[in-house]
């Protein structure tokens, strides 16, 4: 065992793993530039006010997953690791004016993520995620927008089975009044509550609704269902929305008991899941619409949507279904030499071809040739570039390690050769 290891639901992204990050990474770059979303990077910790005031303090995300920092009472802030991206985003856009730039300012970030939770398959305590917001338009047609985009980059990451998972959750015109009714079918229930979800029905009764207690769910098929109670222009919205996904032909399923863990969403909620996988620690990415959320801290209202997808969860599911991605490419080439001692030269030799931005290994090793060409080998290198007593005139040995020939060529055209053959020439 070794003495230190990552921290409990932390793990180290091995180089191996790398090129599948990567390609999910540069789908979600290139998906973002094309529908003009622009990059923000935002810290990895804020004053607390901004999640428990943005998120809500009585959610699990704040009262129990945050990450707080050791207060440092010279600053007079406490922070905490950002446990989310929407929060810091919006917190920057009322602090650096981006009202008064031509809206809706559509933005987004890619990186880590903190939650204290429980780690298990597919939950993390530091997990990664794509954010994607657009603030400052009322919609339909943006929620629209959104989902597509979600949608689109599952299909580009590999994954063609994901599902829209659609609901309104109202506003604080209609909520309140649909809380008040769903509050009291649940104490018309509370011998029949589990206990747990007895404490949260005094402090968010919402989330009872999408409970993964199994006792609930019989509960909740009776309850009294938000969609049914929205106000006329909460209706009108969702079903704008609605006609705007028809319009795209992206298809959705209505879901009533979505209501999302985190307090500042209003009207449109949704969540992408593979088809017949809707556990818990499932999503694979949720989102809505956050129209109070500005104003909450501290800018004017203005309305904002927004996703994350969480990419972790993609990962796993990339190698679940066996979807082809990208691995790690070896080098081009190794360059080795029939004098052991000669590492300059070999380095030197190298360091041209790198110069020309090919991707070639010196065998730094001071061992025979025939150990450096047994590690080249096992590298995968297509090439061993042997040098040796031909180097006097400007030539080497060029060993083709897939194809078992050998034949010498000049020092001046390795680059063409090479750049030829790693372009699968
Ligand atoms: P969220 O539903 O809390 O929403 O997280 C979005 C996604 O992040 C989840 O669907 C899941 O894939 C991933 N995720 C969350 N927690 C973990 C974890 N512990 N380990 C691994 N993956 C995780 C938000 O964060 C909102 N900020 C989304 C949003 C943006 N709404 C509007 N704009």
């Amino acid at each position: 065992m070794p003495t230190y290891r990552a921290p409990r639901g932390t793990r180290d992204l091995l180089p191996a793993e790398r090129p599948a990050w990567r390609h999910v990474a540069d789908v979600a770059r290139s998906l973002a530039h094309v529908y003009g979303y622009r990059e923000i990077e935002t810290p990895l910790f804020e004053q607390v006010d901004v999640f428990e005031r943005g998120v809500g303090a009585v959610t699990d995300i704040v009262e129990k997953e945050l990450f707080r920092l050791q207060p440092r009472t010279e600053d007079g802030e406490t922070w905490a690791l950002r446990p989310e991206g929407t929060a810091g985003v919006v917190r920057a856009y009322v602090q650096h004016g981006m009202q008064t730039w031509p809206q809706p300012v559509k933005l987004w970030l890619l990186g880590p993520m903190f939650r204290y939770d429980r780690p298990q398959a597919g939950r993390y305590r530091e997990f990664w995620q794509w954010d994607v917001e657009a603030i400052g338009d009322a919609g339909p047609a943006v929620d629209a927008e959104i989902v597509e985009l979600g949608l689109r980059f599952y299909d580009q990451a590999g994954l063609d089975d994901v599902e829209v998972l659609l609901n309104s959750i109202g506003d604080p015109a209609c909520r309140p009044a649909y809380i008040e009714r769903l509050v009291a079918f649940y104490r018309d229930h509370a011998d029949v509550l589990p206990p747990a979800e007895r404490h949260r029905l005094d402090a968010n009764p919402l989330r009872l609704l999408d409970s993964k207690d199994p006792g609930m769910a019989a509960i909740n098929a009776t309850a009294p269902r938000l969609v049914d109670h929205l106000c006329e222009a909460c209706a009108t919205h969702f079903t704008e929305v609605q006609e705007h996904l028809d319009a795209l032909g992206v298809p959705y399923r209505i879901e009533p008991g979505l209501v999302r863990g985190l307090d500042y969403y209003t009207r449109t909620a949704f969540e992408y899941y593979r088809r017949g996988r809707e556990g818990q620690q499932q999503a694979l990415g949720g989102g809505g619409r956050y129209d109070g959320l500005v104003e909450l801290l501290g800018g004017k209202h203005t309305p904002g949507i927004g996703f994350a997808l969480g990419l972790d969860r993609v990962i796993l599911a990339l190698e679940e279904t066996g979807a082809e991605v990208p691995t790690e490419s070896p080098p081009i080439a190794v360059v080795v030499g029939a004098d052991p001692g000669a590492t300059a030269e070999r380095l030197r030799v190298a360091t041209d071809l790198r110069a020309e931005g090919l991707n070639v290994r010196a065998d730094l090793g001071v061992r025979k040739l025939g150990r450096q060409l047994e590690s080249a080998a096992r590298e995968g290198a297509r090439f061993a570039i042997i040098l040796g007593d031909e180097l006097s005139e400007g030539n080497v040995q060029v060993r083709d390690l897939e194809a078992a020939s050998q034949k010498v060529v000049a020092i001046d055209d390795l680059p063409a050769l090479l750049s030829r053959k790693s372009q699968g020439g």
